[in-house]
């Protein structure tokens, strides 16, 4: 597991959502009454990003496929897909994506 630093937790206001960029993954982050949520922000429709409404919802912005915020499950549109749900974790003011290591396809190959 590797740790890789998002932001600060701040950065994330009850009632809000926000997305970030990192090692070419989009994470977006919901604080839903002080609970964090996070999830690849990549709709399983066709890759479109989704925003979170404050609420209970994320809405994808190009065909309007809906996702219950907290836990991802496929509300409407999207083939019934739902958000792929990423870990992340706070420690101290910071906000971090714990990524869980991807073996090499050649990792054996050289053992
Ligand atoms: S890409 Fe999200 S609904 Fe089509």
């Amino acid at each position: 597991m590797v740790r890789i630093l998002l932001g600060k937790v701040e950065e994330v206001t009850p009632g809000h959502g926000k997305t970030f960029i990192v090692q070419g993954k989009r994470i977006i982050v919901a604080n839903m009454k002080g609970t964090l949520v996070a999830y690849e922000n990549f709709c399983p429709h066709m890759g479109g990003m989704v925003r979170y409404d404050g609420e209970k919802k994320m809405t994808c912005g190009w065909h309007g496929a809906q996702f219950q915020a907290a836990t991802g499950e496929n509300i409407a549109g999207a083939d019934g897909q739902k958000l792929k749900p990423m870990t992340v974790v706070v420690d101290g003011e910071n906000l971090y994506w714990e990524k869980s290591e991807e073996k090499s396809p050649w990792a054996d190959d050289f053992s």
